[in-house]
């Protein structure tokens, strides 16, 4: 079955970003002039994916308006000349993949804000998009899970090498062999294990490939870590009945979750963007100096 839907579940509360995440999403935080939840969404349709149901809540509304077209301010753009912002603003509204939206009444996590999209995805193998993390490779890391789901009709998880320091912040693999140079079959999913308890370095980063099953397991499962219903403890379920791969991923990821993450990754791509590049790259050299 072609895999055509896409979820990029974006109801949390952003507390890392507090105050600025008060009444704006973190998902609209820009990097340069994009917000993240931009780029996720180019990622999907890139890879193939055709229908995205974006979860969202409260004070998200700002999300449905950037996808919608905003006339007046075209109209404006396009009085005063500015081609080059009207063609930036109009490619927005005409990204060529169909948006839905719904809502998760209370952030009660991840699992939770997933099983929302139960009846959209209809029975169809489907992705999980987390705006956290921005990935770039040749082929976006969502078409690099379709093109193993293609191969194995299974679910697949992306994972990453993280520094063994820090893999009690993410969800974590047992691998038991690979079947493939970067497709492992798995033992164990441990959502935020202690440091001294981790079984491998090998972290959950935010993109999944799951066959529907998981919504029989996510209607039944009970709160995890942190008191909040984890999908990771519901891929951990259905790893015991049906294969469930992680795809270990090379390419380069940047976490714009937390503070430090996203000043990098503004620094990074303000270093490639055609407008800043320049002055950014001579500002840093200087800075260097001083530092
Ligand atoms: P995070 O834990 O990284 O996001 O969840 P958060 O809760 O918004 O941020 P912090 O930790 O308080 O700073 C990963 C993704 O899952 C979504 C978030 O919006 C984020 O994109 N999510 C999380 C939900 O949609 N609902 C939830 O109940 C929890």
């Amino acid at each position: 079955m072609k895999v055509r839907r896409a979820i990029i579940p974006a109801a949390g509360l952003g507390t890392r970003f507090l105050p600025a995440t008060k009444a704006l999403p973190k998902e609209m935080l820009p990097i340069v002039n994009k917000p993240t939840i931009q780029f996720i969404v180019e990622e999907a349709k890139a890879s193939g994916i055709e229908d995205i149901l974006i979860v969202t809540g409260k004070n998200k509304r700002a999300i449905e308006n950037h996808f919608d077209s905003n006339p007046e301010l075209e109209q404006d753009l396009e009085k005063t000349g500015k081609s080059g912002l009207l063609k930036l603003t109009q490619e927005i509204t005409d990204l060529g993949v169909n948006l839905y939206y719904t809502r998760q009444p209370y952030p009660a996590g991840l699992g939770d804000a997933v099983y929302r999209a139960r009846s959209f995805v209809a029975g169809e193998p489907f992705v999980i998009m987390l705006g956290d993390d921005l990935m770039k490779d040749k082929v976006p890391l969502a078409k690099q899970l379709i093109n193993d789901y293609d191969k194995t009709h299974a679910s697949t998880i992306a994972v990453m090498k993280v520094p063994h320091k820090e893999v009690s912040k993410y969800g974590v693999i047992a691998p038991d062999g690979n079947i493939a140079p970067d497709l492992y079959n798995v033992k164990n999913f441990v959502e935020k294990p202690a440091v001294d308890k981790a079984p491998s370095d090998l972290a959950i980063i935010g993109r999944y490939l799951l066959t529907p099953e998981i919504f029989d397991i996510l209607e039944h499962q009970k709160s995890g870590r942190g008191g909040e219903i984890q999908l990771t403890d519901a891929i951990d379920t259905m790893n015991k009945t049906q294969r469930v791969f992680a795809h270990v991923f090379k390419g380069e990821r940047f976490d714009v979750g937390n503070k430090e993450g996203y000043l990098e990754t503004s620094i990074q791509y303000g270093l490639i963007h055609p407008e800043t590049r320049d002055a950014l790259r001579k500002y840093i050299k200087e800075l260097g100096k001083k530092l």
